[in-house]
């Protein structure tokens, strides 16, 4: 058995400093973009009541039927780790009243989701999500540039994707698609897999979504909810779609895009890689016009998406983290007692003037100090001894060139700030 005082738990994983760059750059580039299209950030716990999910994403669906964290606290409380956001921020939304004032409440949040699911690529059960959300407004613009930004956000950072939507229709529509692909599913149902034939009774969209191979032949020839929307949502659909051509955005109409959580209503869509094999999704998101009023709130038309930040991760370009390493401006190699000392009060200087120095504190030799600012890829190494020491000159190697020269502490100053401002 493997020791789990060592080991972290299956689907876990501890983000180390070597890695966090493009974590970090990733939010960052969502935080900078999100605030010019008007979002500010809310942080809601990462632990919710159980009821919240249930009521929130459906009882019906695998989130809630399976993948949660659920336990009962100290309190006899039924109490959940998140497995997503939208909920909390609906609660959170209702709760804080948010919606007097009118107009629409536009928040982001970034953090991490928990879902027991099966491993696999691209799969945790500890995941990180960046995500936004619009509440209080239906207007299909809307529901446009909800996917503008999350398209944006993915091609800064390089990412090529795929962008597919549907419209999953309404509480006055769905259910006589939901009918008819019912009775439909009768003449199949031998012939699916386990789940689908689970769920051809009860739960018959969600045949939709499966994966099986065996079972696309049938899935095929279902009928297609487009085809059987009413006015409100067909109509509704076609302002989406043009408003995404206005914004010269390319998309792919997927009639079997279900989504995995009940609360969606008109547009839904996901965003999707070549890179990343089964689990290829690296967005998903659309409207929830009534879940404010199936947690007790006001009427509040709502629209978002969840990006997988570790999937983004996952296919970063390699080419477009190198900025964001973190390597010291200068590592300060000094030798003998006296010249560490100067070394400390440079360094304090120098932080507080904003530039990052590293001291090797082991007291090696001059050589060990230079090995560290190669593996730690420093810019400048600034060398003391006890000659520089008296005169206040130091020896400064660039190390990118091996260029050396001889720099006041003055001087110093002021060269790594034109440097970092060039
Ligand atoms: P979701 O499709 O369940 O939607 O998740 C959104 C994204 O989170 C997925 O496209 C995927 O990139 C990532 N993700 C989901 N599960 C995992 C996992 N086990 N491991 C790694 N990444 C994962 C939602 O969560 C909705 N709350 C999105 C939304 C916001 N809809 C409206 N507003």
């Amino acid at each position: 058995m493997e020791d789990l005082l060592t080991n972290n738990l299956p689907g876990t994983r501890d983000l180390l400093p070597d890695e966090i760059a493009r974590w970090q750059m990733i939010e960052h580039h969502a935080r900078r973009l999100f605030f010019q299209y008007g979002f500010l950030e809310i942080r809601t716990p990462i632990i919710e009541s159980t009821d919240l999910f249930a009521r929130g994403i459906g009882s019906d669906t695998d989130i809630v039927g399976k993948e949660m964290y659920t336990f009962i606290d100290q309190s006899n409380r039924s109490v959940t780790l998140r497995p997503e956001a939208t909920a909390s921020v609906v609660r959170a939304f209702i709760q804080n009243t948010m919606y007097r004032g009118g107009g629409a409440t536009k928040l982001y949040y970034i953090g991490p989701m928990f879902r027991h699911e099966k491993k696999q690529k691209g799969r945790w059960r500890q995941f990180y999500q960046i995500g936004a959300e619009t509440l209080g407004s239906d207007h299909p613009a809307i529901d446009a540039e909800m996917i503008e930004m999350a398209l944006r956000l993915i091609e800064s950072l390089g990412i090529k994707a795929r962008l597919l939507i549907n419209s999953v229709g309404c509480k006055n529509c769905r259910p006589q698609y939901v009918d008819l692909l019912r009775s439909e599913l009768q003449n199949y149902v031998p012939n699916l897999c386990e789940d689908c034939r689970r769920r051809s009774g009860s739960n018959s969209l969600r045949v939709l979504d499966c994966k099986v191979e065996s079972c696309q032949p049938f899935i095929a020839q279902l009928p297609v909810i487009t085809d059987h929307l009413c006015a409100e949502c067909s109509g509704h659909f076609g302002r989406v779609k043009s408003f995404l051509e206005d914004a010269a955005i390319p998309y792919e109409i997927l009639p079997r895009l279900v989504r995995g959580l009940d609360y969606y209503v008109r547009t839904a869509f996901e965003i999707v890689s070549g890179d990343l094999g089964a689990q290829n999704a690296l967005a998903g998101g659309g409207r929830y016009d009534g879940l404010s009023e199936i947690l007790g709130g006001p009427p509040a038309p709502a629209i978002g998406f969840a990006l997988g930040l570790d999937r983004l991760v996952m296919v970063l370009p390699e080419d477009s983290i190198s900025r964001w390493e973190w390597r010291p401006e200068l590592l300060i190699a000094y030798m003998g007692e006296p010249a560490f000392r100067r070394a400390l009060t440079i360094a304090r200087e120098l932080r507080t003037e904003g530039r990052s120095c590293y001291i090797d504190f082991s007291g090696g030799s001059l050589k060990s100090q230079f090995r560290l600012a190669n593996k730690l890829k420093a810019e400048h190494v600034l060398i003391i001894g006890e000659e520089e020491l008296a005169s206040d000159r130091y020896s400064i190697k660039k190390m990118a060139d091996g260029r050396q020269w001889e720099i006041t502490r003055a001087e110093l100053g002021s060269y790594l700030k034109t440097l970092k401002e060039s």
